[in-house]
């Protein structure tokens, strides 16, 4: 609080918004007296350095937008790949991005009632001719203005922290009903290993979950669990983003409404492939889900025209870390591979996962995915070709 010399500065004689106005004035007043009455300050440099200064900040921020034009477009260049965090599709997301406006609108017009003011006092105020002889009007502070300048900033933030409380419990406190689909995700470098322990299945990189519809809730619970370094999950048109931690297990839940894909990436630097840890969920509509688990139930594929190919899967080191289930590949370093066919994508998202995306895949991994755990295993053409004929049979 500032004080109040009544006995200096007759009170009567200035409203409250005149006092703002003055103090204003004095701030500006201060901080150009400063400048001035510097005496540490050479003033022959303070002439040449600020503008070759001014010269390099524009040059560097002119720089720093081209740098980030370029990204943004490389980002955005191609739509439908980009998810749109402002438009959710499921719950938590959707009471996320409705606290983060509320957030904003408030932090919104303070900055908007700072900066308004900063500007009118920099105009205003500003030096003119003939100002050195005139000191400003001198006054010593108002308690309405200190006392609102007070209060009015800790009633904003404890609407903020009550708000924020509350969405937070919400979402926390969210119980597994029945009928909901339980899952865990394990974090490894670099891509999603996804088991659904109440159902027997084990996929990659792939969640598929079911829609909900006003007959029928059935959210989606996460488990999420890292076999190495901090990664973190976030599918933004779906929730907020939850760390998967080494040695804890977090958790997390959705509940979309609009069957389609959605595309998340892993949001904690893991390393080299950091960027090329994608996640698909992909919402099955009411009643699809379950035709989608059925097949994932099933045994894997032996079909004779690829017996050559399994015979050199099985005779190399695929089978230390590929597992192919009711085969002796039970690896648990790699993707299982019971069902690989029955995934769009590659390498986590990487690439489509087509016979040439595979071939490549397995002739080496390395070329598509620098640093990848799995080595190239220096097989020959022909080796390759069967096993892929092999892997292709895997539907
Ligand atoms: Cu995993 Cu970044």
């Amino acid at each position: 609080m500032g004080r109040s010399k009544e006995s200096d500065c007759p009170a009567g004689e200035y409203s409250m918004a005149d006092r703002l106005e003055m103090m204003l004035s004095m701030l500006s007043h201060i901080k150009r007296e400063q400048n001035d009455l510097n005496p540490a300050v050479n003033p022959r440099r303070t002439q040449a350095l600020p503008e070759r200064l001014r010269w390099r900040a524009l040059l560097g921020f002119a720089a720093s937008l081209v740098v980030i034009a370029g990204q943004v477009h490389t980002a955005f260049g191609n739509p439908a790949q980009v998810t749109n965090l402002l438009q959710p599709l499921s719950q938590p997301a959707q009471e996320i991005k409705d606290l983060s406006l509320l957030v904003l609108a408030i932090c919104a017009a303070i900055f908007l009632i700072v900066v308004g003011l900063l500007v009118y006092a920099i105009v205003r105020f500003r030096h003119r001719p003939g100002d050195e002889a005139s000191e400003p009007p001198q006054i010593y502070g108002s308690n309405q203005i200190e006392t609102a300048w007070t209060v009015l900033p800790i009633l904003i933030v404890f609407v903020l922290i009550l708000v924020t409380s509350r969405t937070i419990a919400d979402i926390q406190n969210r119980k597994a009903a029945p009928g909901a689909v339980h899952a865990t995700v394990v974090g490894h470098q670099w891509w999603w290993e996804i088991r659904y322990p109440e159902l027997g299945i084990v996929t990659a990189n792939e969640l598929h979950v079911p829609a909900s519809d006003n007959s029928r809730g059935q959210p989606t619970f996460l488990k999420l669990q890292s076999a190495d370094v901090a990664h973190s999950f976030w599918i933004p048109q779906l929730a907020g983003k939850t760390d998967v931690i080494p040695g804890r297990e977090n958790s997390m839940w959705f509940e979309p409404t609009q069957p389609g894909t959605y595309l998340g990436n892993c949001a904690e630097y893991c390393g080299m492939q950091h960027a090329r840890m994608l996640i698909r969920v992909i919402v099955h509509p009411p009643g699809e889900f379950e035709r989608w688990v059925a097949e994932q139930k099933g045994a894997a594929a032996e079909e004779p025209s690829a017996q050559d190919g399994r015979r050199v899967f099985f005779a190399n080191s695929c089978v230390n870390c590929h597992t192919i289930r009711g085969t002796s590949a039970q690896g648990a370093f790699g993707p299982d591979l019971t069902h690989l066919m029955s995934r769009e994508t590659l390498a986590s998202g990487t690439t489509p996962n087509t016979l040439e995306t595979l071939r490549a895949w397995v002739r080496d991994p390395q070329k598509l995915k620098v640093g990848c755990l799995m080595p190239n295993m220096q097989m020959t053409d022909t080796e390759v070709d069967q096993i892929v004929s092999y892997l292709q049979t895997l539907k």
